[in-house]
């Protein structure tokens, strides 16, 4: 029996080891990783500079509490604000993390508790990042929740016009909703969000956990749409694995966060930061993003050339390397499918597979996983026939 709490849904077998998108089983099977444990080793597994900067850094100092200065900190947040709107970071270990920051923040700074988000939307599972959250499957059981969210439709404006007003703290969303399906808005939407905020001084606070550090073929997926966000928070992709998240906000927003005002112990350790930076060395790089742009652009073409008229396809849609094929039926069993293959997906709500292969995955690569899945769907369309 095990000792775990079973708050997951495991596989029966576990990864040993890692290089690049592939991935092996204790028995040495090999699976091409489109998974990137859910966005995060977006380097792929074992990246040999990710792995010296771990080496040379833990030789020097891992843990310094964040009462010291941190030159690592500093070099990360510089780096992370550059050419965007926003000025200053706060880090600490993981998307809800940043999250609650995020929220503390904007309720702190504008002495408003009225925070806007959408139907479906995923933004943690702490208590503020939870009562974020627009899925009802996350709540469920846990009692009365912090009640000034309102969650209006996904991709919808006319509500949102009329929920919008003074008492509005701030307006929370991600650019495409991950968990929620791979879903992107129409331009209109992201454009309507960015007015009502501007002409309502309402604070937009966007949750790149999932889309950011180059996942979408950008540094951060709100620079498709011209958004100007005054906060956004980051997790996932920033260490590569290691844990680390970040909150950045605009200048005007620093009154809200003097000493003693947030915290965390372990949050931007210089180990943690070393890391980050060295990811973002690689991937803010624009030759490296252009690249993500070009191999998800033809991974998606190919796929709907080979999806379309399958009749158990509704759409295949992303951007980047965040690509979501939705089904007209539950994805569990083709999951499992593609998985006895060899390539490795991850669900979005039931009907979604989700492709998360790492950043720099190749075009051989992302060929052999379209083929599996072009199999798979000619193996079911057999069976359903
Ligand atoms: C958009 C988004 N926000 C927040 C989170 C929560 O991040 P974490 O699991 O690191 O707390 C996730 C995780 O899937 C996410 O996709």
């Amino acid at each position: 029996m095990s000792s775990l709490f079973p708050t997951y849904k495991r596989k029966e077998f576990q990864l040993e080891k890692g290089s690049g998108t592939y991935v092996f089983d204790e028995n040495n099977k090999r699976y091409l990783d489109f998974t990137s444990g859910i966005a995060v080793t977006n380097l792929g597994h074992c990246h040999p500079e990710v792995v010296s900067a771990i080496q040379d850094q833990s030789e020097k100092i891992w843990h310094t509490s964040n009462l010291f200065k941190n030159d690592q900190q500093e070099v990360l947040a510089e780096t992370l604000v550059k050419n965007t709107p926003l000025d200053l970071a706060f880090f600490c270990n993981s998307g809800a993390e940043a999250n609650e920051a995020a929220i503390k923040l904007a309720k702190k700074y504008t002495g408003k508790n009225k925070i806007i988000t959408f139907k479906d939307s995923f933004h943690g599972r702490t208590f503020g990042a939870m009562s974020a959250t627009g899925q009802q499957k996350v709540k469920d059981g846990y009692g009365e929740l912090i009640s000034e969210f309102v969650h209006l439709p996904w991709n919808e404006t006319e509500e949102l016009s009329k929920i919008a007003d003074e008492d509005t703290a701030a307006i929370m969303m991600e650019v495409f909703q991950g968990e929620g399906g791979v879903r992107m808005a129409d331009l209109s939407f992201y454009k309507e969000i960015q007015k009502i905020c501007d002409d309502n001084h309402i604070l937009l606070i966007v949750d790149e956990v999932q889309t950011g550090i180059g996942r979408t073929g950008k540094r951060y997926a709100y620079d498709h749409f011209d958004l100007h966000p005054d906060i956004v928070t980051l997790a996932k992709g920033l260490g590569n694995g290691f844990p680390i998240g970040a909150m950045l906000g605009k200048e005007i927003l620093k009154t809200a966060f003097g000493p003693g005002s947030h915290g965390t112990t372990f949050g931007g350790s210089p180990l943690a930061c070393s890391v980050g930076q060295t990811v973002l060395n690689i991937i803010f790089q624009e030759d490296f993003l252009h690249e993500v742009e070009c191999k998800g652009n033809n991974f998606m073409k190919v796929l709907k050339d080979s999806l379309h008229s399958h009749p158990l396809v509704k759409e295949v849609r992303g951007k980047g390397l965040l690509i979501g094929i939705e089904c007209e039926r539950p994805v569990g069993s083709f999951i499992e499918w593609l998985e006895e293959q060899g390539l490795l997906t991850v669900p979005a709500g039931e009907n979604v597979i989700r492709l998360l292969p790492p950043l720099t995955v190749s075009e051989e690569e992302l060929e052999t996983a379209a083929g599996i899945i072009s199999q798979l769907f000619k193996q079911f369309h057999k069976v359903s026939t």
